[in-house]
């Protein structure tokens, strides 16, 4: 696996690139932004491992030119504690995952592995996957609240038939993990299981990505290729963040599961498809077929089997049960003790990354305090104060209601601060104080 580490700070970048040598890596090192991108659009690499803050082009612009221009290219950011929300936004720009500095070497490599065993093989096929474990789903997925119960059922549901399902929640909620959970529990379970992530495709890629193309079809296109549909033939199509086809191809898509056809790029031959599709959305898809952005026919029709995933704060009863599933599988086995402090710290806060910020936290903790999970060890951003949103108290209402419009405004505007101030109608004075009073600048 060829991987790029871009580190601002000399010692951190030579000794993690010595790391990852050692490793077994192919690894090389760029001392910014600026020599990154010059780099990527010269070499091909199966990874970044970038720094978020740089001063110049920083990680976030890396990952964006990443996604753009290489979308099969994995990205991880390094952060510190304090930008995890910042880290939280670039995964749902497409980074794989996030580790907070200082890091062990023990939790990035098993995380490098993760991400090599999810790669495509250098000819395009998928690694074969490993005999599907016939684990009972209280043990994937877990939780005994309501909310989860009612998650299990329809995944069983789902796994029983070869409907067309819609997956949606916050980040971290566990969309991919449903997806798999259900193509794992069904009769498909031998048959591949292929993934798109539709938000790393630029809208004139995604029709060949998905479909395929012929040779000469479009200008680059000098050899035919497999699109997803292609990979996933008699196994699971997961389109995750499905909104992001544009409408033109949502089109192509429709016919996919109503005639259960599709043409290449540039072919007009008809290949039927006997494919199970699985699409997943962060977003409310009825509001975006009503501005127009996504197809009515098609909402219906993804939404035949529909599981909506609570986000953590609305099922805070299951924590105690993820905390040891997470410990579980962080620790192997080897024990660990956790304080009363830090278990109250855990049950106190709002979890705006969901499950998967639960999992990493308690990764740090174990990790960096040799087996002994404190408070000081989670590193939890302390502005997080109210445990159920909505809740909490009037003052701690009014805060998270603010952090969260902050925190929109900065999406919809990419990152880009004076746009998010413009759309807030507040100066960008104001709305960097703001920033840095929630711990987002
Ligand atoms: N109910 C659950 N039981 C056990 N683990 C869970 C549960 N929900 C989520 N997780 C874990 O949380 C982490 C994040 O889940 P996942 O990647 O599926 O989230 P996601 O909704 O796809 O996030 P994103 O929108 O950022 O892609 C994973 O480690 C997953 O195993
Ligand atoms: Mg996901």
């Amino acid at each position: 696996m060829r991987i790029l580490v871009v580190d601002d700070e000399e010692i951190k970048r030579i000794s993690l690139v010595d790391d990852l040598v050692e490793g077994g890596y192919d690894a090389s090192a760029a001392c910014d932004g600026e020599e990154a991108l010059r780099r990527l659009s010269r070499e091909r690499f199966d990874l970044v491992i970038t720094d978020l803050r740089m001063p110049g082009i920083d990680g976030m612009e890396i990952l964006k030119h990443v996604k753009l221009h290489t979308p099969d290219t994995e990205v991880v950011m390094m952060t510190a504690y304090g930008s995890i929300p910042l880290a939280v936004e670039a995964m749902k720009v497409g980074a794989s995952n996030f580790i907070t500095k200082p890091f062990h070497n023990e939790f990035l490599f098993p995380l490098l592995e993760r991400i090599r065993e999810h790669r495509p093989s250098p000819s395009g096929a998928v690694r074969p996957k490993k005999p599907a474990v016939t684990l009972p789903l209280e043990e994937v997925i877990v939780g005994h609240s309501t909310a989860i119960r009612d998650v299990r059922r329809m995944v069983d549901l789902c796994s029983r038939n070869d409907a067309t399902v819609l997956v949606t929640g916050e980040t971290g909620t566990g969309k991919d993990l449903i997806a798999h959970a259900i193509h794992d529990y069904s009769a498909r379970r031998t048959r591949p299981f292929i993934k798109v992530n539709c938000s790393t495709f630029s809208d004139h890629l995604i029709e060949s990505a998905l479909f395929g193309h012929t040779k000469g079809s479009f200008t680059g296109a000098d050899h035919q290729n497999n699109g997803k549909l292609d990979l996933a033939q008699h196994g699971t199509l997961f389109l995750d963040d499905v909104d992001d086809i544009p409408l033109v191809h949502q089109i192509k898509l429709l016919r996919v599961i109503e005639e259960k056809v599709y043409e290449r790029v540039g072919s007009p031959d008809p290949i039927e498809a006997d494919v199970r599709i699985i699409a997943a959305t962060k977003h409310n898809l009825l509001a975006e077929t009503e501005k127009g952005t996504f197809r009515s026919d098609l909402y219906y029709r993804l939404n035949v089997l529909r599981i909506d995933l609570p986000p953590l704060r609305n099922h805070i009863e299951d924590l105690p049960e993820l905390i040891r599933h997470h410990l579980g599988k962080i620790t192997q086995g080897q024990e660990y003790r956790m304080t009363d402090d830090a278990m109250q710290r855990l049950c106190h806060h709002s979890w705006p990354g969901n499950v998967r910020e639960l999992a990493h936290t308690l990764e740090r903790a174990y990790l960096t305090g040799n087996g002994m999970i404190t408070t000081e060890r989670m590193a939890i951003d302390p502005i997080e104060k109210s445990a159920k949103f909505g809740n909490g108290g009037f003052k701690e209402t009014v805060q998270q209601t603010e952090r969260d419009l902050l925190e929109n405004a900065l999406k919809q505007a990419h990152g880009n601060k004076s746009e998010a101030a413009r759309i807030l109608d507040m100066k960008l004075s104001s709305f960097r104080d703001k920033l840095a009073k929630h711990g987002l600048a």
